[in-house]
C-alpha cells in the first residue's frame, strides 16, 4: 500500500484494493463516535455556545448521507445493464462519500444534542441509530469489493438503518405524529396503525395556531370557551406531539380536555383554581435545562404570555369541554 495514508478517506476503486487504511479509518471514527455517545452522552444541560452553533448544522448535514445513500443501490442496479458498467464503478466511490457524510452528520448530531441541552429517549435512540447506521455504511463499503457475498446484505441493512435514523430524527424535530397524523384512513389500516385521533390532534398539528385576536381576548377565563380558544391551541402546538394516544409520555394525554384533566402517572397535571398544585404550571416554568421542564426535546416552548394565558385559565377554574 505505497500511497495509502491513515487519513486518506477514499480507498481506490480496484478489484481488490488494500484494506488496511480504510478499515483503520472507519474503525477509529466509529470508536470515537461510540465513546462520545456512551461517555459524553447528552444530559439535558447546555454545554458550549460554539458547540451549539456548529451543532445546529446537523439538520442540514443529514441530507448528505440520505442523498448519497439512495444513489448507491440505484447505481449498483443500473450498472448491471450492458454498457452501463461505469455506473457500478461509481457506486463504490459514492458509498465512501456516504460513509464520510454519515460520520460527519453523526458527530455533528452528537454535538448538537450534547451542547444544546437535548435529552430523552427519542434523542438517545436517534443518536444510537445514527451510530449503527455509520457502522453499517462503513461495513458495506469495506466489503464491497473484498467480500461480495456479504455486501448486498450490509447495504440493505445500512439503507434500513438510515430510514430508521431519519424517522427518529424527524420525530424529534416535527413531533411523533408528523407523518401519520394526516395519513388517509385506508393506509393507516394497511399499516396497522390505530385510527387517527379525531379533530383537534390532526387539526392542531397541521394548522398554524392563530394569534389570539383582540376580540377573543374578551372571552372570560371563566367561560368554558376560553379553553378551546386560548389554551388548547397552545397544547396542540407544543405538547400533543408527545402527550397523545399513541405516545402518552408520563401517562399524560393532552389531546382532549377530558384526558388532560385525568392527569398522568404522577397525578393531576392541572388542579382547577390552584396554580401551585398544578404540575403542568411548575413544569412550563422550569428552565429548559431541567429534567422536568416541558416541552422536552426541543419542542417550541410556551412564551411567558402564553404561560400567563394558561394560568388565567387554571386560576379561573380550568373549565372546558
Ligand atoms: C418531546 C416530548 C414531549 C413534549 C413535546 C412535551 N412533553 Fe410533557 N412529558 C414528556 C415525557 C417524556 C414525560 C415523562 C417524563 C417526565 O416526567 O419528565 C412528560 C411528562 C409530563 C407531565 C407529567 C405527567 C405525569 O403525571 O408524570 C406533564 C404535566 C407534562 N409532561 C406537561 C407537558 C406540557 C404542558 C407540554 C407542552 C408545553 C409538554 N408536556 C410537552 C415528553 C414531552
Amino acid at each position: 500500500m505505497p500511497s495509502a495514508r491513515p487519513d486518506d478517506p477514499t480507498p481506490p476503486e480496484r478489484p481488490s484494493p488494500p484494506a488496511g487504511s480504510a478499515v483503520f479509518l472507519w474503525a477509529a471514527l466509529w470508536a470515537a463516535l461510540v465513546v462520545l455517545a456512551k461517555r459524553v452522552a447528552p444530559d439535558g444541560s447546555e454545554h458550549s455556545g460554539l458547540g451549539q452553533f456548529i451543532g445546529r448544522f446537523h439538520p442540514l448535514l443529514v441530507h448528505g448521507p440520505v442523498a448519497f445513500m439512495v444513489l448507491v443501490p440505484l447505481l449498483e442496479l443500473a450498472g448491471r445493464r450492458p454498457g452501463w458498467s461505469h455506473l457500478r464503478a461509481a457506486a463504490g466511490w459514492i458509498l465512501v462519500l456516504t460513509c464520510a457524510a454519515a460520520f460527519l452528520a453523526a458527530f455533528d448530531g452528537w454535538l448538537l444534542a450534547w451542547s444544546g441541552g437535548y435529552r430523552g429517549r427519542d434523542v438517545t435512540q436517534h443518536l444510537w441509530a445514527g451510530v449503527l447506521f455509520s457502522a453499517a455504511c462503513a461495513a458495506a463499503s469495506l466489503t464491497r469489493s473484498r467480500l461480495p457475498a456479504a455486501y448486498p446484505t450490509l447495504l440493505a441493512a445500512a439503507l434500513g438503518l438510515l430510514i430508521w435514523t431519519a424517522h427518529l430524527g424527524g420525530s424529534i424535530s416535527h413531533g411523533d405524529g408528523f407523518l401519520t397524523d394526516t395519513m388517509p384512513a385506508g393506509l393507516r389500516t394497511v399499516l396497522g396503525l390505530p385510527p387517527a385521533a379525531v379533530g383537534p390532534v390532526a387539526a392542531g398539528k397541521s394548522a398554524k395556531v392563530p394569534a389570539p385576536k383582540a376580540g377573543l381576548r374578551s372571552v372570560n377565563p371563566d367561560n368554558p370557551a376560553f379553553y378551546s380558544v386560548h389554551v388548547e391551541p397552545l397544547f396542540q402546538r407544543s405538547c400533543v406531539s408527545c402527550h397523545r394516544p399513541e405516545k402518552h409520555k408520563g401517562g399524560l394525554r393532552m389531546d382532549s380536555y377530558e384526558q388532560l384533566m385525568k392527569g398522568g402517572d404522577d397525578g393531576p397535571a392541572v388542579v382547577p383554581g390552584n396554580l401551585k398544585k398544578s404540575d403542568l404550571i411548575r413544569r412550563v416554568h422550569l428552565p429548559s435545562t431541567d429534567d422536568d421542564s416541558m416541552p422536552s426535546d426541543g419542542d417550541k416552548p410556551l412564551t411567558p404570555e402564553e404561560i400567563q394565558m394558561v394560568e388565567r385559565w387554571i386560576s379561573a377554574g380550568a373549565k372546558g369541554g
